[in-house]
């Protein structure tokens, strides 16, 4: 394997749903699974299709409730080309890893160029032998354009060979096995035909969200003859018949077009998908923008990372850039935790993006806002929930996908002991701060007033508004109190034996609430008077919540036991776990909350989480921002009580996110210690090698993903923009000595930064742009563009 490529060589059918989810490719508006296009959804295949924000809602009954799902739809099939020999004695069997003798098997994913490669060599019936080489690729200069070019070559016999390519409307949503008994027939009124003799068309609708889907496929063959069109039930096919001779090969290049009704500048989606079809290109014109198109992005996301760590960080990057690419910017969508890559979490939008957008804020910029955007969007469906539970500003949804609306499940299954449970992660009402603080951390790294003083504010200011809404005086304490919430562990989702559900005072939460109320004072009192006056007309802003906010945000209550923060009230009382008896009764035990209900006990009597929660905020802030801000609340917190409460959790997580091992690395390579990297690598690892046993099938985890690449950009680096400067504070990773990448930062683009032990480099291109400020911890030095600097670095 180089560098560029990834490469799974033999075929596993153990694998194959890995293998598909590593290796789907997309542009940021549609993405397809890396599945064979000549196998249909079974046991072992998934070929799914995504586009970006297009859900559906079903409704099934379970165990008696009513649950009510929304779903990224799996659109028809666009891949769908299959091929068989004709022998004397009637066709054979149509040729699949399943039917026929795989002798070799290749799939090569190549970063560079966005392409997925495969070479098969199938031995069917009567001994005769086919390689089937394809190129696949999901177009990133047109968003709407797919492409599959197949070559197949007799090795050792003569004859016909029969090819079919299809597109299939017969899907359904049936890619987690887990979600199996809920409905998953999301599309209808799938109608078929041919606009040309060489391209065929499906059309469907989505069953309740009313989304129209066109797609079509122009298909041609190196020998020049015409297919025989047809259709079946959902499906569109094409057939083409070859005579084939030992060494002879033909070639079918499949162009497919795919328009839904959510798509700008068109009238119908059918319409638009025959035009585009009609329109594009040959193969290799669509390979060569393409290409471009894929060189581009790459300079802009330049990372240069030496050894396997590297590797890993570029294939991040591919996906998270196939996720959310320059064409979301143009798209009302959130960050689909799962990517564009299963069905798992339905494509919902979490939390995910605070540890997606760091990264993108300083790459593509328009993407984050564009991201941004569409939580604006939906400020008034939170101020809606917010206003349900009788509180003004704005709730935001812990799962939230086309309109805003809550999409938690009510109910979810563990899978491990069969029972359907209440479902109370609704209750992470940190969801709003991590926005806020994205908004915050968007505008400063861009520059974009403009977003800070309107959109931005808007939601800051709702946001501000519910956590003052949500904290109780409490008069024995005099502190507020926020009651009655889950935290990112959501393990912990209530007291032992409490008849309610929630927890009060979670610190992170409380500590997030606190900063998002004095980022909104500091804007409210900066903003331009004008704009300040329109947002206090439109919203009743007054004087007398900006002195609640101060007051509430200097008086949230942080709770704390045996000298650490604890992670909610009542934290310090709860049981400790025998880690070890369980590690040895059970092997991974990530996911101890559903060992613990098989066992008929519950994880929350334990001190055991699932995730870094108080830890978060040593991910989110740096030590003189998370100082200054427990300061403000009234707490002293210095070194060594940070690291008292980093050991004092690391020993009691068990990592059953794959954001946890990312956090925990984060935390510990800025606290310069050494199983730091121990971390990364869980981090690093948690795709490629499906550490969460079997979940990466089901689609990414683009959090996670992306939050590896800031762990290099910003973790390593310490860097911050902060008060329009660029700070930066390199703690020493042994195994991660020397990296490089680019950024944009305030409309300087290509900004290069390498760090080297004991050494900054960093290059300013050209441009009108005002100098860069770079502050270190022990000066301060300004970068004119067009210059370069190398700073020694004093540790
Ligand atoms: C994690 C959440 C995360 C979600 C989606 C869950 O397993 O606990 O923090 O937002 O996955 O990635």
């Amino acid at each position: 394997m180089t560098d560029w490529v990834w490469e799974y060589e033999g075929y596993d059918p153990a694998q194959e749903s890995l293998r598909e989810s590593l290796c789907t490719l997309g542009n940021g508006r549609f993405a397809t699974r890396g599945a064979a296009p000549e196998c249909d959804a079974d046991g072992i295949h998934y070929p799914g299709t995504y586009a970006a924000g297009c859900y559906n809602r079903l409704t099934t009954d379970v165990a008696g409730h009513q649950v009510e799902n929304e779903d990224m739809v799996n659109l028809p099939n666009w891949l769908p080309l299959r091929f068989r020999i004709l022998g004397e004695g009637g066709p054979g069997p149509w040729l699949t890893p399943e039917t026929a003798a795989v002798l070799d098997h290749r799939l090569s994913l190549r970063l560079s160029s966005g392409l997925l490669e495969r070479r098969t060599r199938y031995e069917g019936r009567g001994g005769h032998r086919l390689t089937v080489r394809q190129q696949r690729l999901v177009h990133m200069t047109d968003p709407h354009l797919a492409v599959l070019r197949s070559e197949l070559t007799s090795e050792n016999w003569t004859g016909e060979l029969e090819v079919e390519a299809a597109l299939d409307g017969t899907v359904t949503n049936s890619g987690v096995a887990r979600y199996g008994r809920l409905n998953g027939h999301h599309l209808t009124h799938v109608h078929t035909g041919s606009a040309a003799q060489d391209t065929v068309w499906l059309r469907c609708r989505t069953s309740t969200s009313d989304i129209r889907v066109g797609m079509a496929a122009r298909t041609s063959v190196s020998d020049g003859q015409q297919p025989e069109l047809g259709s079946e039930e959902r499906r569109a096919a094409q057939w083409f018949r070859f005579s084939l001779t030992p060494g002879r090969t033909v070639t079918v290049d499949k162009i497919v077009a795919l328009h839904t009704s959510r798509d700008p500048a068109i009238s119908d989606p059918l319409q638009a998908a025959v035009d585009r079809v009609r329109d594009a290109p040959g193969f290799d014109d669509l390979l060569e923008t393409h290409l471009t198109a894929w060189d581009q992005m790459w300079r802009r996301a330049e990372l240069e990372v030496p050894g396997e760590g590297g590797r890993i960080l570029r294939l991040h990057l591919f996906h998270v850039l196939q996720t959310l690419s320059p064409h979301t910017a143009d798209l009302d969508v959130g960050v689909p935790a799962r990517g564009l890559h299963g069905e798992a979490y339905r494509g919902h939008v979490f939390w995910d993006e605070l540890f997606v957008l760091p990264y993108l804020n300083l790459h593509f910029p328009e993407v984050s806002r564009a991201l941004l955007t569409y939580r604006h969007r939906r400020l008034e469906q939170a101020r809606s929930a917010a206003r349900g539970t009788g509180r003004a500003g704005a709730m935001y949804p812990w799962q939230s996908g086309s309109d805003g609306r809550e999409e938690t499940q009510e109910l979810h299954l563990n899978p491990r002991s069969g029972r359907w449970l209440p479902d109370h992660s609704r209750l992470q009402h940190h969801v709003g701060s991590a926005i806020a603080h994205n908004v915050w951390q968007y505008c400063e790294a861009s520059g974009d007033t403009e977003f800070l003083h309107t959109k931005g504010a808007e939601m800051l200011l709702e946001i501000a508004r519910f956590w003052a809404e949500s904290a109780t005086y409490d008069e024995a304490m005099r502190r507020y109190r926020i009651r009655g919430v889950v935290g990112p562990d959501e393990y912990h989702d209530g007291y032992p034996g409490a008849d309610r559900p929630g927890l009060d005072d979670n610190a992170y939460t409380n500590v997030t609430a606190a900063w998002v109320l004095a980022r909104a004072i500091d804007l409210m009192t900066t903003l331009p008077e004008p704009r300040r006056r329109e947002l206090t007309e439109r919203t009743g802003f007054d004087g007398g919540e900006l002195e609640l906010w101060e007051d509430v945000s200097r008086s949230l209550y942080v709770p704390f036991h045996d000298g650490v923060i604890s992670q909610f009230e009542g934290y310090g009382e709860l049981a400790e776990l025998d880690w070890e008896a369980y590690a040895k009764r059970y092997q991974d035990i990530r996911r101890l909350d559903r060992i613990l209900e098989a066992e008929g006990d519950t994880v929350n009597r334990y001190k055991a989480s699932k995730q870094a929660d108080v830890l978060m905020l040593g991910y989110l802030f740096s030590p003189a921002t998370l100082h200054a801000l427990l300061a403000r609340l009234g707490h002293t917190l210095d070194d060594e009580d940070w690291h008292r409460t980093v050991d004092y959790y690391l020993g009691r997580t068990s990592h059953g996110s794959t954001l946890s091992g990312l956090v925990h690395g984060w935390v510990l390579a800025r606290g310069r210690r050494a199983e730091a990297w121990a971390f990364v690598q869980e981090a690093l690892k948690g795709d490629i090698a499906d550490l969460q046993g079997g979940t990466t099938g089901e689609g990414i985890h683009l959090g996670a993903m992306a939050g590896t690449l800031d762990v290099v950009q910003r973790g390593l680096t310490g860097l911050e923009t902060r008060g329009g400067a660029l700070w930066l504070d390199p703690v020493p990773m042994p195994e991660l000595a020397e990296y490089g990448f680019a950024l944009r930062y305030r409309g300087h683009w290509g900004v290069r930064l390498r760090i080297r032990p004991g050494r900054l480099h960093i290059d300013v291109p050209a441009s009108d742009r005002s100098p860069i400020t770079i502050e270190l911890p022990d000066r301060a030095v300004s970068v004119a563009p067009g210059e370069s600097c190398e700073l020694r670095l004093t540790d």
